[in-house]
């Protein structure tokens, strides 16, 4: 047994009196409603409320991050021991992005660095769940060798408006591509026998008053659109415990909403893991108990008192108490702490970034590559004049408990030498001095600080033009960074600054009088507006926060080692403005959306509203370039049990290898105004072709991907009549279409 336990052992058993050992039942050898039953009411209440540190002070601030030194230090919080029963505390720990521990301990040299993964979004943009839960098996094999029981990953809330500070940490707007990689990636995490945290249930689609703003959603709109995630997760991979999200949910907090966390995820779902709040969620923690949230992180001493004084008045009946205590012992017997596993402290960080690596380079999407610009041709393109602050700094994830304490980050910079090319030195010192800099002139930032990126240098028109005339190509990256606590702004975070669109036009300006081309790079958590100036540069490539090996992935599709593959998981609007959503999300202007947020716009989020009203997109959902292009033909529809089968072949059509991504979106019989023109209901990816290679692709739809909530009867339906099949390379670019008659 590892001896921190055995020292935390210790401490704990004094708590729960001295009882002798021989006469009773040990959890693992006996049967769990026998251990029930020989606990105390103390002990029983002790283990629904975390263990936080024991000096936890009762007004902790919301940061929480590294919350826990026991055990294994950085962890966001563990549960309490019973030593007289055998049962162990178990460890809890972040995130979506890899695992997150401190990377050092006091006494010892050895490190603790984990491998940091691209982020959700960009792993939602390869649509390759093979590939999504590959990256979840590494995940889970640094979480197991660290001794983390519980990973308090993935995340899944829709993506309902692209200024959500936490999106990084989303797939998509759309509910079917979200919830099959989150599946996916629970896959991969949990067979290496830890548990996730299925997160945050539900409808937590911004961080403005994360803790208390109140969500007023339809139940249709709920449940086919910001539940789908969760349910496919819940009935596809099954994951250990799911997170109850911070908000409110029509009137009551997620965490003590019995709709939400009985009567859907039980009753109707059938779950039957543990239910966990967010760190400090909710309000009440008998209402939370009753409403089956189990286990209160990270756990506050007034929690403890609040709990044992219902039980003791009757207002929390043991019956609900031992409900809890049930899933928690449920819990804890799966896990590799309670079964005694030797973990290694050893996680092979070499493998785990070069899956990394290529994650982040499948995920990338290629906006725009005029005249073939890309990919570049080192005996032609050598010489690169490399712009922008992100191109020296690249930035590898977001900020708050989606961050991960990585070892080293790859820039651009760095991926573009080591892919062999050269940029010069001069422009690259004049980068690092005004960043360093500009840096250390930062204000010493909080964990739940806004995050602070600096300002963008300002280049001369000498200086550019002098890069034009030595440099064969110029590569300019913008970067973008959020984080948990806040959303982002519209100012020189949706919208380039002033500086930013400066440097792209006098750099294009400069390479084109010279019959030179120019590439710009996206490092961004998410959406930016494109439209105003995504004309100038000849290629676009967006990166996303890349991971640690971003630098290098990126320079892989630049140099053509890996054709891009990537589609848009979410749209990029013309305007901010034209978001469905723009009027009820809480901006500067929209101080009523702090309290409470209307989800008036209904079903339309993101592409269910441009595709619908045909609205004008900078580049729509599913877009996505390749080096080669791609033909679609023999298209079949059939109906097997109760799975709609759709299959087509694929013929790489273009003179480079490459991947597809093929499309099945789906138009209802019943011409009904609440309800999007057509959904994504299925897609699936080819593997690598070969120019002139073909692959036949296979898509299955459940029939229950096909049914509506109906609010008046309470359920779901499957609509009679035809349906219309779109087999699509994005959501606007359909390349086969079929009826089938349901
Ligand atoms: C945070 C986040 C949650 C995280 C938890 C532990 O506030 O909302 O995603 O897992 O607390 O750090």
């Amino acid at each position: 047994m590892n001896k921190k336990l055995s020292i935390l052992t210790v401490c704990t058993f004094g708590v729960f009196g001295s009882m002798s050992a021989q006469h009773q039942p040990q959890l693992g050898k006996s049967p769990i409603n026998e251990i029930i039953s020989a606990m105390t009411i103390d002990e029983k209440v002790a283990l629904l409320v975390g263990f936080g540190d024991e000096d936890t002070p009762d007004s902790i601030p919301s940061a929480t991050i590294g919350f826990t030194k026991k055990i294994v230090p950085g962890a966001a919080g563990i549960t309490r021991a019973i030593p007289r029963l055998d049962i162990p505390s178990i460890v809890l720990a972040d995130g979506p992005a890899g695992l997150r521990i401190d990377p050092r301990r006091p006494g010892t040299d050895s490190t603790f660095y984990c491998t940091h993964f691209p982020v959700a979004t960009s792993l939602a943009s390869t649509w390759n769940a093979p590939l999504v839960k590959s990256v979840g098996n590494a995940i889970g094999n640094e979480t197991l060798e660290y001794g983390v029981d519980i990973l308090l990953a993935p995340a899944t809330n829709i993506m309902r408006n692209p200024l959500c500070g936490r999106n990084f940490e989303y797939y998509s707007e759309d509910p079917i591509l979200a919830g099959k990689l989150t599946s996916a990636m629970i896959q991969g995490i949990q067979q290496n026998g830890v548990g996730t945290s299925l997160k945050h249930f539900a409808l937590n689609n911004q961080e403005t008053n994360r803790t208390g703003n109140n969500v007023l959603v339809s139940p249709y709109v709920m449940r086919e659109l910001y539940l789908k995630p969760f349910e496919i997760a819940i009935r596809e991979s099954t994951p250990w415990t799911v997170m109850s999200s911070y908000n409110k949910v029509n009137g009551e907090y997620a965490s003590e909403n019995s709709l939400l966390l009985d009567s859907i995820l039980r009753r109707q779902w059938g779950y039957k893991g543990l239910v966990m709040t967010d760190w400090f969620g909710g309000q009440d923690a008998v209402k939370q108990t009753i409403a089956g949230n189990d286990l209160l992180m990270p756990g506050l001493k007034k929690q403890y008192k609040v709990l044992k004084d219902a039980v003791d008045n009757g207002k929390l009946s043991t019956h609900i108490l031992d409900r809890s205590v049930q899933r928690i012992l449920e819990l804890i017997i799966k896990t590799p702490r309670f079964q005694q596993y030797d973990y290694t402290n050893t996680v092979d960080l070499v493998a785990n970034a070069r899956t990394s690596r290529m994650a982040a380079a499948e995920g990338m999407v290629l906006l725009k590559n005029d005249n073939l610009t890309l990919p570049l041709d080192k005996s032609q393109t050598s010489r690169i004049a490399l712009f922008g602050i992100s191109s020296y700094d690249f930035i590898p994830g977001g900020t708050g408990s989606g961050d991960v304490n990585r070892a080293y980050t790859i820039s651009l910079a760095e991926g573009l030498k080591q892919a062999g090319f050269q940029w010069n030195e001069k422009l690259a010192e004049l980068y690092d001095t005004y960043i360093k800099k500009e840096t250390d002139a930062l204000p010493e930032r909080q964990f739940d600080d806004p995050v602070q990126r600096i300002a963008e240098m300002e280049l001369s028109d000498t200086l550019i033009q002098a890069q034009a005339s030595c440099q064969d190509m110029a590569v300019i990256t913008i970067g973008r960074i959020s984080g948990e606590f806040h959303d982002r702004n519209i100012t020189d975070d949706f919208l380039l600054s002033q500086t930013e669109q400066k440097l792209i036009e006098n750099v294009c300006t400069a390479f084109h009088q010279k019959g030179k081309k120019v590439t710009v790079i996206l490092n961004t958590c998410g959406v930016l507006e494109t439209s105003s100036w995504k004309e100038q540069p000849d290629a676009i490539l967006v990166a996303w926060l890349a991971g640690q090996e971003g630098g290098n992935a990126v320079a892989d599709i630049l140099t053509g080692t890996v054709t891009p593959s990537g589609k848009l998981p979410m749209t990029w609007p013309v305007n901010y403005e034209d978001v469905p959503s723009a009027s009820n999300f809480p901006l500067a202007g929209h101080k009523e959306s702090i309290d409470s947020t209307r989800y008036e716009e209904g079903l339309f989020v993101g592409y269910r509203y441009y595709d619908t009203f045909d609205k004008p997109v900078s580049y729509p959902f599913g877009y996505g370039l390749s080096y080669t292009t791609f033909d679609y033909g023999n298209l079949s529809i059939e109906k097997k049990e109760d799975v709609v089968e759709i299959s087509c072949r694929i013929i790489n059509s273009g003179n480079k290898a490459g991947k597809e991504v093929v499309q099945v979106y789906v138009s209802f019989p019943d011409k009904n105004e609440d309800y999007p023109t057509k959904e994504l209901k299925g897609f699936a990816k080819t593997q690598i072709l070969q120019p002139g290679e073909t692959e036949t692709v296979t898509v299955h739809i459940p029939l229950s991907y096909l049914k509506r909530y109906d609010e008046t009867a309470g359920c779901w339906k499957l609509p009679q009549g035809t349906f219309r099949f779109f087999v699509n390379s994005s959501v606007e670019d359909c390349r086969l279409t079929g009826k089938y008659n349901l």
